[in-house]
């Protein structure tokens, strides 16, 4: 692998992801906009790194409050991030004080609110990388719970720092919006602090992450009004009707991955940071050295830096509102239905006015639209990507912290309210969603074409994956097999008796060794042979909706095969559902809504939030969460008639699914 590669793996492993300089810029402009301060303002870094954040933070400020003193404080436990502070610092006449030293460990010897401002987009480290013992003292020591990851403890210990009326700019993975493990964040973010502004900022890219980025603004103590959400995700114009666009899944982040679930494993090095910057930094700006860390003569540097040479926030912080193009309009909105269908087959990517040229410009836009007052498009890399404003809707009492965050919008508060109010029951209330088998050895255990085995077939039973799944059925067309060595009839994992079954036997022991390399199965005291996740072999065998974890769309379906379900894909038994006719029937008005215009505008109000390419994630805390209407209703019972006819169909039709988003918009309405 290149220097690049190198370079991102060690990136990777010590939690060293810095700040753009244009996103910097951003996060900074939003601090210093909600600053006033005529003494000295106190800024603290908690993981600096090279001191990104804190230099722009000295710009913004010097442009708001022109003449005020600032002082700047940074912790790192990275000496050579650290070094490179310095000499930034020092070429561009700016002092601060850089601490090397882990700020956790440290932050309790500073005294009570001691900074005006805090700056942060610090480390994202999962719990199984951070090791169940440390994951447990921090607990401990910062009063967290559950799953954490690291971004938690520190903004735990950054509220007793701050003064009153104090700042706190964080960059960090947008996914505590949404997810169970947010919680922690969500509840600190409201227990000492109040948020004041909310950018999701989605999959712009504005810097590569494995994660998306999100930016929070709180303050310290109680403020008044409402605060401020903008989200900005690609326009879903170019969403192809192929189901293959899901792309590979990834684990559920409610799941502990086994690998790393184990402990000896997890001990180990520091896999997964989210918040990744690392392209567009600015070498151009006054003592950067971001090459030398970083990617050095990555493309965009010279054009981000001039980015930030045009675009100064202005001294409220906000950005001047760029030239607005004659370019396409938001989907829907005053387009004709033969236009937007155009739109829909061109896709948004081969039509971006600018798609080659004007980077600088595209980020003075994006930066302009997420300070504007309303909805917006932009284009960024000949994509274009929808800004919507809104305001953050804050659920009463524990749940504003429990549920998941979402944005509230003029008339469309409305309408959730109506389907909310009109709602029987949700998924989560009838069945188990569960996810699928995971073996952590498929080339062993997956497959479409069989030697040995196949001699045995009673072990081998069909595999439905993510590729199967449309909406409303299955495509068995790959024939993907799993071999699946339990007994079918009990209610638990019971491994077969290999002696029963010589072919199947002779092909793992020539596998032996990759399976037995997954040591914490037969530390858990298993067999070999087995999967790691092999979920409960009597239900197969009873009808279940399948759907995939990653999907742009929703695609539940239906299966009576008796197939196995791959860990890229979620289901629901109907022996969860009661077993009998009257299960078919909730399977099918589960089907109908999950399937639906309005299930799908649901689960973006109120479920998840959306990956990479509007990708959805369809897990068991989001779908469980989708709405039901009552059954008995002529309305849910249309639905249901509906449904078994899509189903039987072998390609339902556009037609058809017309119908059926009609049904579903009755059962719903008042
Ligand atoms: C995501 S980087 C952000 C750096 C910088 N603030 C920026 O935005 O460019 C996180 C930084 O946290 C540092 N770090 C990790 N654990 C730390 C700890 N316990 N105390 C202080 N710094 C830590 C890493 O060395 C890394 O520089």
């Amino acid at each position: 692998m290149g220097r690049d590669g190198a370079g991102a793996r060690e990136r990777k492993r010590h939690g060293r992801h810095y700040t753009p300089a244009t996103l910097a810029g951003f996060l900074a402009g939003r601090v210093a906009a909600r600053i006033d301060s005529t003494g000295p303002v106190r800024v603290l870094d908690p993981a600096c790194g090279s001191g990104e954040l804190l230099f722009a933070i000295r710009d913004a400020l010097a442009g708001r409050l022109p003449g005020t003193p600032v002082e700047l404080v940074g912790y790192d436990l990275d000496p050579a991030g650290l070094a490179l502070a310095r000499r930034r610092a020092a070429r561009s006449g700016v002092e601060a004080e850089w601490r090397q030293s882990d700020f956790l460990a440290d932050c309790a010897e500073l005294p009570a609110e001691s900074f005006d401002a805090v700056i942060a987009n610090p480390p994202y480290v999962r719990t199984q990388q951070l090791g169940g013992a440390a994951a447990q003292a921090l607990r401990g020591q910062f009063g967290l719970r559950g799953r954490i990851d690291l971004t938690h403890p520190f903004v735990a210990a950054l509220p007793r720092l701050m003064a009153p009326g104090g700042v706190l700019g964080l960059l960090c993975a947008n996914r505590f919006l949404t997810t169970k493990a947010g919680a922690n964040l969500r509840a600190l973010l409201l227990a000492d602090l109040t948020p004041v502004e909310l950018y999701d900022l989605g999959d712009t890219k504005l810097f590569e992450a494995a994660v998306l980025p999100a930016v929070t603004i709180a303050v310290r103590g109680a403020v008044r009004g409402d605060c401020r959400y903008v989200s900005v995700y690609e326009e879903e114009a170019g969403i192809a009707p192929d189901p293959e666009s899901a792309g590979e899944p990834t684990a559920d982040p409610g799941t502990v991955h086994p690998e790393i679930a184990d402990p000896r494993i997890a001990g180990g090095e520091i896999a997964d940071v989210g918040i990744a910057g690392g392209k567009g930094r600015d070498p151009g700006a006054a003592g950067s050295e971001g090459a030398d860390l970083e990617t050095a003569g990555s493309e965009g540097a010279g054009e981000i830096g001039a980015v930030r040479a045009v675009l100064p926030p202005r001294r409220d912080g906000s950005f001047e509102r760029g030239p607005t193009r004659p370019g396409p309009q938001r989907r829907g909105a005053g387009q004709s239905p033969a236009g937007r269908a155009a739109d829909a087959r061109g896709g948004s990517r081969a039509r971006g006015p600018d798609s080659c040229a004007g980077t600088a410009n595209e980020e003075r836009e994006l930066f302009a639209a997420l300070n504007g007052t309303t909805d917006a498009m932009v284009w960024r890399q000949g994509r274009r990507f929808a800004v919507t404003v809104g305001e953050l809707a804050m659920e009463p009492g524990a749940a504003a912290a429990s549920v998941g965050w979402r944005m509230s919008r003029v008339g469309h508060d409305d309408w959730l309210r109506g389907v909310s109010e009109r709602m029987w029951r949700t998924f989560g209330d009838l069945g188990r969603i569960r996810v699928g088998i995971k073996t952590n050895a498929d080339k062993v255990f997956i497959a479409a074409h069989w030697g040995d085995p196949a001699d045995e077939p009673e072990l081998l039973r069909d595999l439905i994956t993510h590729h199967d799944l449309r909406p409303w059925w299955i495509d068995r067309s790959r024939r993907t097999r799993v071999l699946y060595p339990y007994e079918l009839t009990r209610t638990h994992r019971v491994p077969v008796d290999l002696a029963r079954y010589p072919r199947t036997a002779a092909y793992l022991e020539r596998h032996r060794e990759m399976l037995t390399a997954r040591g914490y199965l037969t530390g858990a005291g298993r067999e070999w042979f087995e999967h790691w996740v092999p979920q409960r072999p009597h239900l197969w065998r009873t009808p279940k909706v399948v759907f995939p974890d990653i999907s742009d769309r929703p695609r539940f379906a239906l299966d009576r095969s008796g197939a196995v379900v791959n860990g890229d894909c979620y289901w629901i038994s109907l022996a969860d559902l009661g077993g009998d006719a009257g299960a078919e029937d909730m399977a099918c008005l589960m089907m109908g809504v999950a399937n639906s215009s309005l299930g799908l505008r649901y689960y973006d109000a109120v479920c998840g939030n959306r990956l990479y390419s509007g990708r959805r994630r369809w897990i068991t805390q989001y779908v469980s969460r989708l709405p039901l209407p009552d059954p008995g209703t002529p309305a849910a019972l249309a639905i249901m008639r509906r449904v078994r006819e899509l189903v039987a169909e072998s390609e339902p039709g556009a037609a058809g699914q017309a119908e059926l988003d009609e049904l579903v918009d009755r059962a719903f309405a008042g």
